[in-house]
């Protein structure tokens, strides 16, 4: 019989603790009750109608807008008590986003892009031209490296959002319908590349979409309708 281990690693925590989530624009209520702990490395699917709270929820997540109660822990911290200067630096090194519309610089290259949130960083040249190569080698990106986004197909661009997003070594990526403006096998091909990165970094994924394919990369799949979350634990535990 093998020894228990005398230093176990420690667990680490949840990247994302969230507890009654709620906020509401005026006399309506965009998202309510809303609860749920995110494992560190695991994935999910949301899906559910236009309307139900999906981006804001995605969006309170990220800390660019700010639930009206709850409260959301990311690996421990409570983000909604942080200043400003502290939430832009975990969306620099921690939580990536991408979005439908790709939102890449367009006075800067492939290369410049995906090289950008490392700028931010104090990583030595050196390093930082070869997480680029490698990022790039990664999407199948290198034969566009000094194209401006412009240039570049739908796909591409995402592809470039991808590895931009990815290149810091995020705990958690929050992709927003990233396959929306893409063709079918686009589509697939973008979803097929973060699904293969995401669990080679072992990166958290929440993953909205209004596509049933699409949520089935996710290890769990949860459905929000009038600003409430089904499918995930607390919900199965009737809280
Ligand atoms: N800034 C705002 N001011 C007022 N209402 C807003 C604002 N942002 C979102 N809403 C409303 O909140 C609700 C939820 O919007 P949200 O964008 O989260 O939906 P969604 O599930 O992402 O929809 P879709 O699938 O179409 O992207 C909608 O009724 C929307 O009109
Ligand atoms: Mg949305």
């Amino acid at each position: 019989m093998s020894r228990p281990d005398p230093n176990p690693s420690p667990k680490p925590p949840p990247v994302y603790q969230v507890r009654d989530l709620g906020k509401r624009y005026g006399a309506v209520r965009v998202m309510q009750a809303i609860s749920f702990d995110l494992a560190a490395g695991a994935t999910v699917a949301i899906t559910g109608p236009s309307g139900s709270g999906k981006s804001t929820l995605l969006h309170c997540l990220g800390g660019v807008d700010r639930p009206d109660e709850g409260l959301v822990a990311f690996e421990g911290q409570d983000l909604l008590s942080m200043q400003n200067e502290s939430i832009a630096a975990l969306r620099r090194k921690k939580i990536a986003s991408i979005f439908q519309f790709f939102y890449l610089l367009p006075t800067l290259t492939v290369e410049e892009n995906i090289q950008f949130p490392l700028l931010l960083k104090e990583d030595p040249p050196t390093e930082r031209r070869r997480r680029v190569k490698e990022m790039m080698a990664a999407v199948g990106i290198e034969h566009r490296a000094h194209a401006y986004p412009s240039e570049l197909s739908g796909g591409e661009q995402q592809r470039v959002a991808i590895a931009r997003a990815l290149i810091v070594s995020p705990s958690v990526v929050l992709a927003d319908e990233p396959t929306g403006n893409l063709d079918r096998r686009n589509g697939e091909i973008v979803l097929e590349l973060m699904q293969r990165l995401i669990h080679q970094h072992a990166t958290a994924l929440i993953l909205v979409t209004h596509s049933q394919e699409a949520a089935s990369i996710c290890q769990q799949q949860w459905v929000m309708e009038d600003g409430r979350l089904s499918g995930n634990s607390s919900s199965r535990a009737g809280r």
